[in-house]
């Protein structure tokens, strides 16, 4: 195998979802898991959570008809920018669409929705002030979010009247997914707390509840989906009846994250007046392509025996990328790296793979692990794939 490549750890991936499936079973049967595409996307990936009779969570038009092209039955089609032509597809199929802006609202208005059998129905994404109930720890600060429509500002309960009044339109549900800084628990309680509320000001009965995700997963010191989900069901409890509103949970880091691995290979080592560099085959894009992370999972694998190798204070592992900070860590306190020596990260499978950039190097071959057998799921990408739909012929020379 060469590297770098990324690597699934089967066993892990079926832990994650069996322990979700569980804490959902025991606080909220009625309910679904919409598995967040933009997570990580990888065909095996949506694959195998079809299978596992995930829902698909979907924020744009591609999104969607992959959704469609990879046998989803069930899709929950979110976000900010939606396609028209999928937006009226999905309405037609009864498939979750939760409204973002009021383009959708227009959208719907000009839907022929008398001639249709069954009315349309749909849910609205909330737009609250996170920050001000959970202070430092909402993703959009002192800006607040920009997602749905605001219950501070009364756009909300606006747009609630407007669909109430639309002939063959039927309001269903709600989405409160907030993204956060922290996963902290304390989100999950602003949010029941904010679905107990509309539910009581508004007086709606709602088919479904959508909470979102954003949750941690795999990390045996933080919060498990048995505490967010007793958490959230608590509050939940008082105002909805969970046997007749579904509950929706919308995961993609905390199944997806803990199970990726992504090895690389020291190709060189550098001594400048400075520093040593290790330079490897791996790069900083493809395991923290928006450059924000602080600190990885990894572990040193050594291409030899020798215990004799010299010890040094600081190390900068580098990729391969001709970018000055494709700089991944400083390997502090440590026996010297060698040329062949591997250096394996694990936890990274969120928001890696589907945001590399097809830059200097194409996409790596992913591999997958179950009981201790190894086959490839993606190939390395080439020049093939790179030039594909591009109006340029091959040139051989
Ligand atoms: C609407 C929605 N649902 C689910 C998710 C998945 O979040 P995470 O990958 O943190 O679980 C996101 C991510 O931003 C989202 O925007």
């Amino acid at each position: 195998m060469n590297t770098p490549y990324y690597i699934i750890r089967k066993r892990i991936l079926d832990e994650g979802i069996e322990k979700l499936k569980a804490a959902l079973n025991k606080h909220w049967s009625y309910s679904v898991i919409g598995y967040s595409f933009k997570t990580n996307a990888l065909p095996w990936i949506i694959e195998y959570m079809r299978h596992n009779g995930c829902y698909a969570e979907v924020v744009s038009e591609d999104e969607y008809e992959l959704a469609e092209y990879m046998g989803y039955e069930h899709i929950i089609y979110n976000g900010p920018v939606k396609g028209i032509e999928s937006f009226t597809r999905a309405c037609q199929r009864g498939h979750i669409v939760n409204l973002d802006a009021e383009r959708e609202v227009e959208w719907l208005q000009h839907m022929n929705l008398i001639s249709m059998k069954e009315p349309v129905k749909v849910g609205i994404r909330i737009n609250f002030d996170l920050e001000a109930v959970c202070p430092g720890e909402a993703s959009g600060g002192e800006e607040g979010g920009r997602f749905g429509f605001s219950y501070e500002n009364g756009d909300f309960g606006r747009i609630l009247d407007k669909l109430r009044a639309m002939p063959g339109v039927e309001v269903a549900g709600i989405h409160l997914h907030c993204s956060s800084k922290t996963r902290s628990l304390n989100i999950y309680e602003a949010i029941a707390k904010m679905a107990c509320r509309i539910h009581k000001e508004y007086k709606i009965e709602l088919t479904y509840l959508d909470v979102g995700g954003g949750y941690f997963g795999g990390l045996a010191d933080k919060p498990q989906y048995e505490d967010y989900l007793c958490l959230m069901t608590g509050i939940l409890k008082e105002e909805y009846d969970p046997k007749r509103t579904m509950l929706i949970m919308e995961p993609g880091t905390s199944l997806i994250c803990p199970p990726v691995e992504y090895v690389t290979s020291v190709i060189d080592v550098k001594d400048t007046n400075r520093n040593r560099f290790i330079v490897t085959d791996g790069s900083r894009i493809h395991i923290d392509p928006l450059m924000t992370k602080k600190s990885y999972f990894y572990q040193l694998e050594k291409t030899d025996n020798d215990d004799e190798r010299e010890f040094l204070e600081k190390q900068v592992i580098s990729g391969f990328t001709c970018m000055e900070n494709d700089r991944l860590f400083n390997l502090k306190g440590s026996y010297a790296l060698r040329v062949g020596d591997k250096i394996r990260y694990y936890k990274i499978g969120a928001y890696t793979m589907c945001l590399s950039p097809l830059f200097i190097s194409y996409f790596p071959a992913v591999y997958l692990e179950e009981e201790g057998k190894i086959v490839c799921i993606r190939e390395k990408w080439g020049v093939e794939e790179y030039v594909q739909k591009s109006k340029i012929k091959r040139k051989n020379v």
